[in-house]
């Protein structure tokens, strides 16, 4: 007979603080039985006993609940969609390695780049990439406060109620971890699990899943966390983002380190000495991957000295002290069904095979890229034929070759169409890649008025990198585009949906697939976009050759909206120091000046444009403020440098909130020269600029 609780009104405050811990580890237990292991140790009506226990000691003494109490762990309360949280330290993608040079390139890449002799050791670390998604963790005195996901790198979701549900999450972490700690991993699932999940869901008359990453991805990103509980998820900590209080200065000791705070580490970790090294590593994981019991799609290296890391730093969103070896990619046979013509937002028209569904490495595959015309002929591919696919993690399937002996004889020869399959029928041209040659890009001549690239121009445009507006996908785009009521044909068309929809007879909560509730989070979610960053709008845009880097650069250059407008326009009006000025930033040239300078020259476009800005409240760009000696400068590297690689002293500079450039003029502030300079350091001697060594530089910039 279990002994009889004590009333709960007659509790002290500390009778009433244990019982809650005990509560909070006892149900936590049979969560963890239930959920996880499918194997409770008590009846359903003795544990909710236990949770309405909790609960009511919780009512009566509110300030001791706890962080990780099982009132806050399941069941918590359902938002309608999650909110976006800001990565202080963004969370960088990886570079990708398909070979052992490529691995011997990057080795040699991180010598050059730090300037240590060809020989000298660099100790790299060798792990398993892991098939799943990140997920960042922030503690703060120990206490896990909240989750995000990665989204865009810079801008995830928060999902602390799903991560407090995740068994192998610890909530409050063990050992001394510091004072404020962002540990970052990845949630996986195992293929045990996977299968039992998915055999459950069957019985029960549910959807299955495709494979553990997107069941993980799935369970992970639930409403409702009673759901993500219900989920058997797994967590492998590898890497942090801010950190208080660094544990360890090399990759191996953090992760040490993360193991005692309660963590499970991946046990295939190895620290290196040599690419070499590394490779036996790769090879070795290579060969256990089939009998691991969770995906893995590669191997990871890293830089195991997290000050030669600093050093390195990162170009765009990957870091150069890190790598992902993948594995070869998988491959399998299917039918040649068809071959449809696709029109991108530039134009560019490229054929696409429909295949007979294939299962290649557990995902089906039904189309592949044939990418152009040339490639058509290359592989020699005709309708009907047999043929070899390939995927590699989430890249779109490719053909890789024909197999000849299978070909049927009715099979066909594929014609590439001489014009845009949209309704206007435009002649397809194909652009000179200079000395007359032509280049294998055919694009549809119709620009803006060809109904296909409108569509793909307004998908960029609210793709997650652009608006990035919850709600509105591809899917949406296309029924905006074609709905008579609340045509949107162009971006700014967007920003005028609700008053339309307000002035319409017919609502949008009434139309087919829609309802109050997401017609009225759609308006919302449209609305906290008409504030937005610079750069997001201008690389929304979708003009050609402007990416999302570029987007970056013209919108510091420019600070805000008025002067990056008055630019262009300058430019397309053909004014040679507007265009000078464009020309001196970094990474921007002839291509990209040409090509906005072509956007907006178009009457049309330059209207679209005004439209849009008529709507909207495009933030300042933020600007270098800090406060370096160096900030807001703009500095020549010349001659040879001793301590440092020419790409290092940039990439430092810039970090000081500087600008570097490739020439002397008069905006130059300062040249930093080596031995051996030649005739920018005359030029700087003819301007008066100032001139110092690299040992000055580094006095200067104090570090
Ligand atoms: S390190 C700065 N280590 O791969 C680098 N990433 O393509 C931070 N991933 O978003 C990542 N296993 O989701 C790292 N052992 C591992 C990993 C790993 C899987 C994922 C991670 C990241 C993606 C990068």
């Amino acid at each position: 007979m279990p002994k009889a609780k004590q009333a709960v009104d007659s509790l002290t405050e500390a009778q009433a603080r244990d019982e809650l811990e005990k509560l909070a580890q006892e149900i936590a237990g049979h969560d963890k039985r239930y959920h996880a292991e499918d194997a409770p140790t008590i009846s359903d009506a003795e544990y909710d006993a236990l949770r309405r226990r909790n609960l009511a000691i919780e009512q009566r003494f509110p300030e001791l609940v706890r962080e990780d109490s099982p009132s806050r762990r399941v069941g918590a309360p359902v938002s309608e969609k999650f909110e976006k949280v800001r990565h202080k330290v963004p969370m960088l993608s990886l570079d990708n390695a398909f070979s052992d040079e490529d691995v011997v390139d990057f080795v040699a890449r991180i010598r050059r780049y730090l300037k240590l002799d060809a020989d000298a050791p660099v100790a790299m670390t060798a792990e398993p990439k892991i098939d799943g998604l990140s997920l960042s963790l922030r503690y703060e005195k120990g206490r896990l406060v909240s989750a995000a996901t990665r989204g865009d790198g810079q801008e995830g979701e928060n999902v602390t109620a799903n991560a407090r549900a995740v068994t192998d999450i610890p909530n409050v972490l063990d050992g001394e971890p510091p004072e404020v700690i962002e540990v970052r991993g990845e949630v996986y699932m195992t293929h045990a699990d996977f299968f039992a999940l998915n055999k459950r869901q069957e019985e029960a008359g549910k959807q299955t899943y495709v494979n553990p990453r997107n069941t993980a991805a799935g369970s992970l990103r639930q409403l409702d966390s009673s759901v993500t509980a219900a989920r058997p998820l797994k967590f492998f900590a590898y890497a942090w983002g801010e950190v208080s209080d660094m544990p360890s200065d090399t990759q191996t000791g953090m992760v040490a380190a993360l193991e005692r705070y309660g963590f499970r580490v991946n046990d295939l970790m190895k620290r290196c000495e040599s690419a070499e090294a590394l490779l036996a590593q790769y090879r070795m994981i290579e060969e256990k991957r089939a009998t691991l019991p969770y995906d893995i799609d590669g191997v990871v290296y890293k830089v195991d000295d997290l000050a030669l890391q600093q050093r390195l730093g990162f170009v765009s969103r990957s870091p150069r002290w890190a790598i992902a070896h993948k594995f070869p990619a998988e491959k399998a046979t299917t039918i040649l069904n068809g071959i449809d013509i696709q029109v991108g937002r530039t134009g560019a028209l490229t054929p696409v095979a429909r295949l007979e569904p294939v299962t290649v490495g557990g995902v089906v595959v039904t189309n592949a890229t044939l990418h152009n015309a040339e490639e058509i002929e290359r592989l020699g591919v005709m309708i009907g034929d047999t043929v070899t696919v390939q995927r590699a993690g989430d890249v779109i399937p490719q053909i890789l070759g024909v197999i000849e002996e299978k070909r049927p004889a009715d099979a066909q020869a594929f014609e590439f169409p001489s014009v845009c399959p949209c309704e206007l029928k435009t002649p397809v041209v194909r652009e000179g890649i200079g000395s007359g040659v032509e280049g294998v890009v055919r694009r549809c001549s119709g620009e803006f008025a060809c109904p296909f690239q409108r569509v793909e121009h307004l998908r960029h445009f609210v793709s997650r990198r652009a608006f990035d507006i919850d709600g509105l996908g591809d899917k949406q785009i296309e029924f905006f585009f074609n709905d008579p009521d609340l045509p949107v044909k162009a971006p700014g068309d967007i920003f005028t949906l609700a008053r339309r929809d307000a002035d319409n007879l017919k609502k949008l909560k009434d139309k087919e697939g829609w309802g109050a509730t997401s017609a009225a989070n759609l308006f919302d979610a449209i609305e906290a976009r008409r504030s937005i960053a610079l750069e997001r709008v201008i690389y929304a845009l979708g003009i050609r050759h402007v990416g999302e880097q570029t987007a970056k650069t013209l919108a510091r250059a420019y600070g805000s909206w008025q002067e990056f407008h008055d630019a262009v326009l300058a430019v397309a009006n053909g004014d040679a120091q507007a265009r000078e000025e464009m020309d001196a930033l970094d990474d921007i040239g002839d291509a990209v000046i040409d090509s906005l300078a072509h956007y907006f020259g178009e009457a049309h476009n330059r209207e679209l444009v005004e439209a849009l800005a008529g709507e909207i409240d495009v933030q300042e760009a933020e600007r270098p403020t800090m406060d370096s000696p160096v900030a807001g400068k703009t500095i020549v590297f010349t001659g040879a440098l001793e301590r440092m690689s020419r790409d290092e002293a940039k990439a430092m500079a810039e970090r000081l909130g500087a600008k570097v450039a490739g020439s002397v003029s008069k905006k130059t502030d300062l040249v930093v020269a080596g031995p051996g300079a030649g005739s920018k350091l005359k030029k700087a001697a003819d301007l008066g600029v100032e001139v110092i060594d690299e040992d000055a530089w580094f006095e200067r910039v104090g570090a």
